[in-house]
């Protein structure tokens, strides 16, 4: 039977009850519910708007109810229409005609809205914990490699030498702004709805501070409209998560580019490598690979969300039932993706030598010789053009600037000495920038 039976002569379709029905997606909110249904019934309660014996009567019921689900013991009906429907319906199954009295001054669009800001605020907070085990697995790394020299690349061309610690730390950064935008998406998530009612609150003295502390949240929204219709908590979170996803995916790209034998930087774990079906050889980075694939999946997700909400006129409309299974699976695929890519960064071996001889190619300590010619009184503009010429030389020769002989340097500018080997060496550049 359905809530709204008094007004309907027929029973829904059943293909169109499925179609309405959001059941598969909001019953993992059912501990949200439930908290601030009982939050609603005390508040309720306090205020005389029901019997002190109706509210004691709901409150255990709905006590019991989470019990029971928690337990298996009372199972989710796959056929209600969503997770509130079945949740007051249960409670006056179980307890009576009190459990009609649940919904006095509200209405399940306020109800929604603080379900989601609920289960998101736990969400926001299991992100963080998980994004902060990523960085300090990464400050492990980094100081493990924190003396291991690597080219580091503009263009992807070899540039200026860095150390592998010191490329990892760049990751950390990124990171830390990730938990920064959570933090700051969860404070903007903290003002409860419950007591908006449909779109323009209730005419029962209810107490919304009450609520609002009950349920943990800083203080409540101000506008009835706003309180119902508003989705950007989701919006920011998936576009937060968004964010989260470039910088997983960059970092993925990186690690499969130094998997393969052209660059050979790296060697992930076999735990977290897998084989071919044909060609006996091969180990594959694809869990990189599906991590940097997931990133569309939340990206998707996101576009989504703006996309459903764009059009739609205050306050609650049905289209908004969508915004769950999207910020949901961008919120699933998020720590999806860091459980398996935490453990693989945590196991993964950086090939040192590889790294040093990738980075005596390519001339990546021109800048330094260029700058040491500075440190002679030479103006930057004729020491880079001195050193782009040595670099031809070395080019034509097939040498490096190490190796090149003083001579030669003399020859282009009799400014060197040969203190410039000293000024060129990997190490010293690196030291030198303080990275
Ligand atoms: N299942 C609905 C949703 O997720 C709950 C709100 C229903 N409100 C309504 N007026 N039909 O949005």
């Amino acid at each position: 039977m359905k809530l709204w039976a008094g007004r309907f002569s027929k029973e829904a379709d059943k293909k169109t009850n499925d179609f309405n029905s959001s059941i598969a997606t909001d019953s993992r909110m059912f501990a949200e519910d439930i908290d601030g249904s009982i939050a609603h019934a005390e508040m309720l309660g306090a205020k005389n708007i029901i019997s002190a014996a109706d509210c004691k009567k709901i409150v255990t019921g709905l006590q019991a109810i989470k019990a029971e689900i928690i337990s298996g013991a009372l199972a989710i009906d796959a056929d209600a229409e969503d997770i509130h429907t079945f949740i007051e319906a249960t409670l006056t199954e179980h307890i009576g005609d009190a459990g009609k009295r649940l919904h006095t001054g509200r209405s399940r669009n306020d109800q929604v809205a603080v379900d989601i800001k609920l289960y998101l605020k736990k969400e926001c907070d299991a992100l963080s914990a998980q994004l902060e085990e990523l960085i300090t697995v990464l400050k492990n790394k980094a100081r493990t490699y924190a003396d291991t020299v690597m080219p580091g690349y503009t263009h992807l061309q070899r540039a200026q030498p860095i150390t592998f610690g010191y490329h990892l730390s760049a990751y950390v950064e990124m990171f830390s702004r990730d938990i920064d935008r959570l933090t700051d998406a969860k404070r903007r998530m903290n003002l409860s709805p419950l007591g908006r009612g449909a779109l323009a609150g209730t005419t029962y003295p209810i107490d919304r501070q009450m609520t609002a502390e009950a349920l943990g949240f800083e203080s409540f929204t101000k506008n009835t409209l706003d309180g119902v219709a508003d989705r950007d908590f989701c919006m920011e979170l998936a576009s937060t998560l968004s964010i989260v996803m470039v910088h997983l995916s960059r970092f993925c790209e990186e690690i499969i580019l130094w998997c393969s034998w052209e660059f050979k930087f790296v060697e992930l774990d076999d735990a977290f490598s897998t084989g071919s079906s044909i060609m006996p050889q091969k180990k594959n980075p694809d869990i990189a690979e599906l991590v940097r694939g997931k990133a569309g999946r939340v990206f998707g997700d996101l576009m989504g969300l703006l996309t459903v909400m764009k059009g739609l006129p205050l306050a609650y409309n049905k289209d908004m039932q969508e915004d769950k299974d999207a910020i949901f699976d961008a919120v699933d695929t998020v720590k999806l993706c860091l459980t398996a890519f935490i453990p693989m960064i945590d196991t993964m071996k950086a090939l040192p030598e590889n790294m040093r001889k990738a980075a005596a190619g390519g001339f990546i300590n021109a800048t330094d010789c260029a700058d040491y010619l500075v440190s002679k009184g030479l103006a930057f503009r004729d020491a880079y053009k001195a050193t782009g010429e040595l670099v031809a030389i070395c080019i034509e020769k097939g040498t490096t600037l190490e190796a090149l002989p003083l001579e030669e340097y003399k020859k282009v500018c009799d400014l060197f000495d040969k203190g410039v080997y000293d000024a060129i060496s990997l190490d010293n550049c690196v030291k030198r920038r303080g990275l």
